[in-house]
């Protein structure tokens, strides 16, 4: 079942002799379940991307639809209902709430749903698993870099969302922890069949995913003239949005 599309995704920065096109004619397709590394050199588009996916900002032209629903027809609130269901968030900035201690930081997507129960034990299992367990009543400001990278990894799990967005969740961490996240996030994908889109700058990251997604200033990077959008395996192309994606090879 595909997850998400996007079609023909076309995003313009500023103007006249300030326009920056960052995103031209980008168009893939997300199979459920799959685990996807988004590479690319800097300011390449990634961020762009991924942004214009969790519906943070709008494309100048072009679709995306996740689930089925085209997001931009959504309102307002409805798309931050949407979002808030279905799509957890990791960012580059960690963007966590300063005046929330670690535990609440985690819990707070769960806490915006009114109506879900917290599921306190899931909480309490992502903190440990992330050695965030005994920091758990610390604030953002007393943590190092890379702790508030868990922490924000923690809360984007917490609503075990059907699409998860991370923008370089490892950039700030150690090998081993990487590895530690890396796993976490393998282990969450399958136990609850989410997908996941990871931007990162780690080749070694990017080849243990189900596909990667290469961005090359603005466009889909296409290997060797065909249909293929820079995939791992040429011969199981994902597809554009007119040739829906391919399994995607190995699961992980
Ligand atoms: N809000 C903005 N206003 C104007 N230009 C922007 C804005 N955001 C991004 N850009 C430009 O769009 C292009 C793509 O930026 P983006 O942040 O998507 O790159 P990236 O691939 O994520 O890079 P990095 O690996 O450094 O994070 C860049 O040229 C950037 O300068
Ligand atoms: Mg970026």
């Amino acid at each position: 079942m595909e997850i998400l599309q996007v079609k023909q995704i076309h995003k313009i920065y500023g103007e006249k002799e300030n326009k920056v096109y960052a995103l031209r004619d980008v168009s893939f397709s997300v199979e459920q379940g799959e685990f996807i590394a988004i590479v690319g050199t800097s300011g390449s588009g990634k961020s762009t991307l991924l942004n214009l996916i969790g519906g943070l900002d709008v494309p100048n032209r072009g679709q995306i639809i996740i689930r089925g629903h085209n997001i931009a027809s959504l309102k307002r609130k409805e798309l931050t209902i949407f979002r808030r269901r279905n799509i957890g968030f990791v960012f580059q900035n960690y963007s966590l709430m300063p005046v929330l201690n670690v535990y609440d930081n985690v819990a707070l997507p769960v806490t915006f749903d009114r109506g879900k129960h917290v599921d306190h034990g899931y909480i309490r299992e992502l903190l440990k698993e992330l050695g965030l367990w005994e920091k758990r009543k610390r604030y953002p400001n007393e943590l190092s870099g890379g702790q508030q990278q868990r922490v924000a990894l923690a809360r984007a799990l917490a609503n075990k969302p059907a699409l998860i967005l991370a923008d370089e969740p490892t950039g700030n961490l150690d090998s081993s922890t990487t590895v530690e996240v890396m796993g976490l996030l393998k282990e969450s994908s399958r136990k609850y069949h989410q997908t996941i889109l990871m931007v990162t700058h780690n080749e070694a990251l990017a080849q243990a995913c189900d596909r990667i997604i290469r961005i090359e200033d603005g466009k889909l990077y296409r290997s060797g003239g065909g249909s293929a959008t820079g995939t791992k395996k040429t011969a199981e192309a994902p597809g554009t949005a007119d040739a829906p994606a391919g399994k995607g090879g190995d699961r992980l």
